[in-house]
């Protein structure tokens, strides 16, 4: 697909002085899809090579991000930019540096994709060089204020590129389909460490430089850095953990089985193609569960509950190393063949670790959440993200991180297992991963493959154009059950209908203690208490089971959802620590919707949200105010 048309650019006026993107020069309109403004067709970076200062102070990374290229003959580079000062660009190598002159074009369609950076070179110039600072409109960077650290010492910075956020950083063609190798050489304080998605040392070192190396080829949203005070441990089996000296005991325990889950996705699939797999354990800021970067998954400091119940988040990440890093989508619209592949094989590698019944528990809060994610999503603004095939045009590709992706897209693969049998799907994931290794591949190109090498292969009709191309959960579904999730759904109808003068005594017989259940079964448990539940009976259940001061952040969730919605205040105190401390917008984005949503609320999620913003990434207060309906 063509990303840019050149043919637009006529005519622009052309400067080679230092240029912010503020001050930047008039050009014709550029025509965008695939949320990229590069002309990768012409020419397309191979290699990246960073050289970087880590200014805590100022909280700016600078220095040059030198661009190999493969040039077909043009004489325009266009770069991505977003929230990035241009200070000079050249092109040659090291030796034969020579200014080349550059224009900013203007913001385009909207101001998320940011705008090109156009550079005059030469026909068959193959390296760009451009030399650059990062600024306070930076969003992939979180510049972390040592208060907000686990041990409160040291400050910490931490990226995070996906979707489209590596522009903010690193001036790049920003596209999914186009595959990279980098290196880097870091310069940070002297009492802190770097590590990248790429190798990376294992202690600190007293000169605060460092060296990364990433061999194999990848998207450039998966390149990320983040800097702090890092301790390593090794768990085997090429795995292991980086994270504050604190935290390290406590992460050695949570992720014990990691060499497991490798052992079982390589079973599955074949042999990890990255060398080494390490987790970092992030602070709480972090926008999401885990992040896939290769070689280093981030990871939030919420998986560690303790008791090893959350850890499906990382056979997630892991199972990435195949679905989304070796096999990537090409477009934010093939989105779903990234998560959908990756939620199926995480099901798959959980169903090695803790059996089939645990496994299937999992998928089942799953598709509970695709159930209200759908009904959300047929009376949207936009119906038909209900497909898992989308079209984001003009849109932001984060419109696209929703259960249809994840579970619609796992649900496909179930349904689609249990069809042809087990055996055959699991050579045709095999052969597919590997037919596509270190490329990226489009939904066509997925569905003439399934075509080719599964379903004509065996004679098999299955309704793959529904489930891709349509709205809605198709027909033919599979259907999970359990008898856990029963029980548990039966107690609360019967909780909540018990008679008043009994309660006290009906949770005496019935609910002993918190390991009388798993997470998923009590997750399920309040999911089923009614949204407008009388306040006094959620205080019943937490004067027994001390809901409110859970420390594992999935139930703690669930529990303040329901105390919002029947205005259990008791538990506001802590739904207000968990706000301040917890960045992660699967949680507090829907808490801050609902409380936002009910008048008597309302004030508290801006009060909270005007304190506790500065505490989140970019990422969660943008989606955050949007919905407050605040401008920031
Ligand atoms: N790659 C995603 C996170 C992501 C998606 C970031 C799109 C930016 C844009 C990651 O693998 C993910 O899905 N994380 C989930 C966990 C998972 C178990 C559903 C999360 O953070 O909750
Ligand atoms: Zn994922």
């Amino acid at each position: 697909m063509r990303t840019i048309l050149l043919s637009f650019l006529i005519g622009f006026f052309i400067t080679s002085c230092s240029n912010t993107e503020n001050n930047r020069v008039n050009t014709e309109e550029i025509k965008v899809s695939n949320h990229s403004h590069a002309n990768i067709e012409e020419i397309n970076t191979v290699h990246l090579h960073l050289d970087l200062d880590v200014d805590f102070e100022k909280k700016k990374l600078y220095g040059i991000a030198r661009h190999k290229m493969s040039n077909q003959g043009t004489n325009k580079a266009v770069f991505d930019i977003k929230g990035l000062k241009i200070n000079k660009v050249t092109s040659g190598q090291l030796e034969s540096e020579k200014e080349a002159p550059f224009t900013l074009g203007k913001v385009n369609q909207n101001e998320i994709l940011g705008r090109p950076l156009i550079v005059d070179i030469d026909t068959n110039t193959s390296w760009v060089n451009i030399y650059y600072e990062t600024t306070k409109e930076s969003e992939a960077l979180d510049w972390l204020d040592s208060s907000l650290t686990s041990s409160k010492e040291k400050p910490f910075l931490y990226t995070q590129g996906q979707a489209i956020l590596t522009r903010t950083w690193i001036p790049i063609q920003d596209a999914p389909s186009n595959r990279i190798t980098y290196t880097a050489n870091l310069r940070v304080p002297k009492d802190l460490m770097a590590v990248m998605s790429a190798s990376n040392p294992k202690e600190k070192n007293n000169l605060g430089e460092y060296h990364f190396d990433m061999k194999q080829p990848i998207p450039c949203y998966l390149i990320a850095l983040a800097v702090g005070d890092l301790v390593y441990g090794d768990l085997g089996n090429k795995t292991g953990v980086y994270c504050e000296p604190e935290l390290l005991e406590e992460s050695l325990f949570e992720f014990e089985d990691l060499p497991k889950m490798m052992n079982a996705a390589e079973k599955l699939y074949g042999e990890y193609a990255w060398e080494q797999y390490d987790l970092l354990i992030l602070p709480y800021s972090f926008p999401f569960g885990g992040m896939e970067n290769p070689r280093l998954t981030f990871a939030n400091p919420t998986l560690l509950a303790g008791d090893r119940s959350l850890v499906s988040v990382i056979a997630h990440e892991l199972a990435h190393s195949w679905s989304g890093n070796l096999v990537t989508n090409e477009t934010w619209n093939d989105f779903w063949l990234n998560e959908g592949f990756t939620v199926y094989f995480e099901n798959r590698i959980m169903e090695e670790i803790i059996g089939k019944e645990g496994a299937d528990n999992l998928a089942l809060v799953e598709f509970f959440e695709l159930q209200e994610e759908l009904e959300r999503i047929e009376t949207s603004a936009h119906p038909e993200d209900a497909h898992l095939f989308l079209d984001l045009e003009g849109r932001d590709p984060d419109d696209g991180v929703t259960d249809v992706a994840y579970v619609k897209g796992a649900f496909f693969l179930k349904t689609l297992e249990v069809s042809v049998g087990r055996k055959k799907m699991d050579v045709f994931l095999n052969n597919y991963f590997d037919h596509f290794k270190f490329t990226s591949v489009t939904t066509e190109k997925f569905v003439n493959y399934l075509e080719q090498e599964l379903l004509q292969k065996y004679e098999i009709d299955f309704n793959y154009k529904e489930w891709i191309y349509r709205p809605g959960i198709p027909e033919n579904c599979i259907s999970l059950t359990s008898v856990g999730f029963e029980e548990v759904k039966t107690m609360a109808r019967s909780f909540s209908e018990e008679r008043e003068e009994y309660l006290q005594e009906w949770v005496k017989e019935n609910i002993k203690k918190r390991s009388q259940y798993s997470t998923q079964e009590w997750l399920t448990f309040l999911r089923h208490l009614p949204a407008n539940i009388e306040p006094h009976r959620l205080k019943v259940l937490d004067e027994s089971l001390a809901f409110s001061k859970w420390t594992n952040a999935e139930i703690q969730f669930e529990w303040f959802l329901r105390s919002i919605s029947s205005e259990y205040v008791e538990a506001f105190p802590y739904l207000k620590l968990f706000l301040e401390k917890v960045g992660r917008r699967k949680f507090i984005h829907p808490l801050y919707q609902a409380l936002y949503k009910n008048k008597n609320t309302q004030q508290n999620a801006l009060l909270w949200f005007d304190e506790f913003q500065k505490n989140y990434h970019a990422v969660s207060r943008n989606s955050i105010a949007e919905s407050l309906q605040i401008q920031n």
